[in-house]
């Protein structure tokens, strides 16, 4: 399809049933060519976000009270709805964020099959039954949905990560108020008309769009309960720092990382380039859970090294809508910057830059290619320690298990990582003795499935996984006990004479 045939997205924010009139405050564009807009959209001012939220909670108790079967058949409908678009949003999804298409269609497909857990979720058994000291009564541990449910996303996967956290929420009863990132507000919008069409009632997903401030609306409304974020440390800090003035509100924060893939000496070597390339590269090192530190047992680390560097030169990047590319470009300018940045910084700090980086033709988008170095782990080193969040990867020699343990653990984040080992101890000791929330033995650290807990520990999350993970934040356990008897009994040996 050419490009000038596509028509520009109108911008709307979903308001209850009502899709407000089109303003055009910002534009979104494509980072595979800047020239190209992708469509015009209003940002919500505090007044909209607060008519959402009142949506949202004026939806919510009918929602709540429907079956929880009957709120996963919406599920069903909407399963078929992505099926049926998956090629128009893995296209938009590859002009607005610029991932290579073949990528778009993994992330449709990783959306779909969210969708698909949360419908078969629906018919599963929920809560417990738990024994009772009195014979005549019976006690169950049941839950309950928080109420509303304030979603922030990332345009890195605008598609998935929302249905990881829409999905879920809906299910058990909640009803959300969404804001997509700034940078993929086309797809956002996308994702809710799909669910207005399966039929999903009026005010149980609301749209805003915009930015920090319209984020930040959003949490300081007191009726908002629950805040699903993913994104950056700083913001979701700032996320849970605001949300400590509410008592019973919870935050499931998904933040940054610095995640590494353990090479060991008895690693499959082929398999341990073809893991790090893809987990340092795949999605042009856009991952939060991308590899930016490969630690390499010494004994191998120059002929990884070289095997690594010979690979990485050849990688394509470019249009992100020929699938032949490996991958495409940054999202926007300011990530060039800020990799172009750290690799100067690499520059100073490495060992020796084996590929240094290019920015790409063509000059309108965002391109950049790999950058690699070697490094010797001091914890001083802010190229060890800082997310770059793009194609630029440390090679890093270890000296045996536990000087491995040590360095993989040397940063604040605690994301996702991966060891290559042919050995079953050796797998064991870094499963048990490494700080992650994701861990993969001879695969990238990369490829999550959605019906996983998928979340981090540190500055990397705070202990809400979302995807299957996510019920625990959207929902409160309570106690509901029953007397079969006709008398009083009590716990504990109290007697209930009066
Ligand atoms: C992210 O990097 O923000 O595990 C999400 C993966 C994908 C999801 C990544 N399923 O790589």
């Amino acid at each position: 399809m050419s490009r000038s045939i596509i028509e520009p997205v109108v911008g709307r924010l979903l308001i209850g049933e009502t899709w407000q009139p089109p303003r055009g405050d910002f534009a979104s564009s494509n980072p595979a060519d800047l020239a190209e807009t992708i469509g015009h959209f209003p940002t919500a001012t505090a007044a909209e976000c607060a008519q959402a939220v009142a949506a949202a909670r004026e939806a919510f108790p009918n929602w709540r009270r429907t079956s929880r079967i009957h709120r996963a058949e919406c599920f069903e409908r909407l399963a078929r709805l992505i099926d049926r678009d998956t090629d128009a949003l893995a296209l938009l999804m590859a002009r607005e964020n610029g991932k290579n298409i073949a990528e778009c269609r993994a992330e449709v497909v990783e959306g779909l099959h969210m969708v698909q857990y949360v419908f078969g979720t629906g018919r599963m058994p929920v809560g417990e039954i738990v024994a009772s000291e009195l014979v005549e009564k019976d006690a169950f541990i049941r839950r309950k949905p928080w109420g509303v449910v304030a979603v922030i996303t990332p345009w890195n996967f605008p598609f998935a990560v929302p249905l990881w956290m829409l999905g879920p929420s809906l299910l058990e009863g909640n009803t959300a108020v969404f804001k997509p990132s700034e940078d993929t507000p086309a797809m956002g919008q996308k994702l809710v008309e799909l669910f207005v069409e399966a039929g999903f009632p009026k005010g149980v997903i609301n749209l805003v769009h915009g930015d920090g401030p319209v984020g930040e609306a959003l949490v300081k409304n007191p009726s908002v309960n629950v805040v699903l974020f993913t994104g950056s440390y700083e913001v979701g800090k700032r996320i849970q720092q605001l949300s400590a003035e509410y008592p019973d509100r919870t935050v499931a924060a998904e933040m940054g990382g610095k995640n590494a893939i353990i090479v060991c000496e008895d690693a499959n070597f082929e398999l341990a380039v073809r893991a790090g390339i893809l987990s340092a590269f795949k999605t042009t090192g856009q991952r939060c859970v991308s590899a930016s530190r490969i630690l390499v047992h010494r004994s191998l680390v120059k002929k990884y090294a070289a095997s690594f560097a010979a690979l990485a030169s050849k990688l394509k990047f470019g249009d992100p809508l020929d699938p032949a590319n490996f991958a495409g470009p940054l999202i926007n300018r300011a990530a060039v910057e800020k990799v172009l940045k750290y690799n100067a910084l690499a520059e100073e700090e490495a060992d020796e830059v084996i590929v240094s980086a290019r920015e790409l033709p063509p000059t309108s988008g965002c391109f950049l290619s790999p950058f690699v170095y070697t490094a010797t782990h001091r914890p001083e080193l802010r190229c060890l320690k800082e997310e770059v969040f793009g194609p630029h990867v440390a090679i890093v020699p270890f000296d045996g298990d536990d000087d491995a343990v040590r360095i993989h653990n040397d940063t604040e984040f605690g994301l996702s990582m991966a060891v290559i080992t042919e050995s079953y101890r050796r797998m064991r000791l870094f499963r048990e003795e490494c700080e992650y929330g994701m861990g993969y033995v001879n695969l990238p650290s990369i490829g999550a499935e959605v019906h996983l807990p998928f979340g981090g520990v540190k500055k990397s999350g705070n202990g809400h996984p979302s995807a299957a993970g996510l019920i625990e934040a959207v929902t409160h356990k309570t106690a509901w006990t029953v007397n079969h008897g006709t008398e009083i009994r009590m716990a504990q040996g109290l007697t209930a004479e009066m």
